[in-house]
């Protein structure tokens, strides 16, 4: 549908290119709406196989919808249920391999197989996590979720 930036196939190579686009990127001094579209639109290039990503902001007790790449989404995320709550609540990344055997995944892309959720902090705080899916069970190996992990890292402190 929308043309893709090329990447190198070798996974250490692609994320670290990726991630120093990313940092080129990103600026404190835009607004957060700009700097997370166009993070989005990057991951969307960056990992392969996969058919959403993008970010849920932490607002309150509810988690909604940012910028992302992929059909519509649900909107609001209803606190301390599904994958990127989980994130949110263990403060650390989460990663399903099979959302059908994740109770309460809440399923906005019944396409969805496994997923990979990693909150994103400022001053020592949660305050929203990027989430990527893929319709592909297990899809995210431990190396390639360590480097999706740093690479989504750098945008803590933004
Ligand atoms: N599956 C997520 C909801 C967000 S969508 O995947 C875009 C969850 O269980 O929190």
């Amino acid at each position: 549908m929308f043309e893709k930036i090329p990447y190198p196939d070798d996974l250490k190579e692609r994320y670290e290119l990726g991630k120093a686009q990313l940092q080129g990127l990103l600026d404190p001094a835009y607004e957060e709406v700009t700097n997370d579209a166009n993070a989005a639109a990057l991951f969307a290039s960056l990992i392969d196989n996969i058919n959403w990503v993008g970010f849920y902001y932490l607002r309150e007790d509810k988690l909604v919808l940012g910028p992302f790449q992929g059909l519509p989404a649900c909107s609001v995320l209803p606190a301390h249920k599904g994958v990127c709550w989980k994130a949110v609540d263990e403060k650390k990344p989460v990663y399903v391999d099979d959302v059908l055997s994740f109770p309460g995944h809440i399923a906005c892309d019944a396409a969805s197989r496994s997923e990979l959720v990693v909150p994103i902090f400022r001053n020592g705080t949660v305050v929203k996590v990027l989430d990527i899916d893929s319709a592909v069970p297990d899809r995210f190996g431990e190396t390639e979720r360590n480097l999706i992990i740093e690479c989504a890292n750098t945008m803590s402190g933004l």
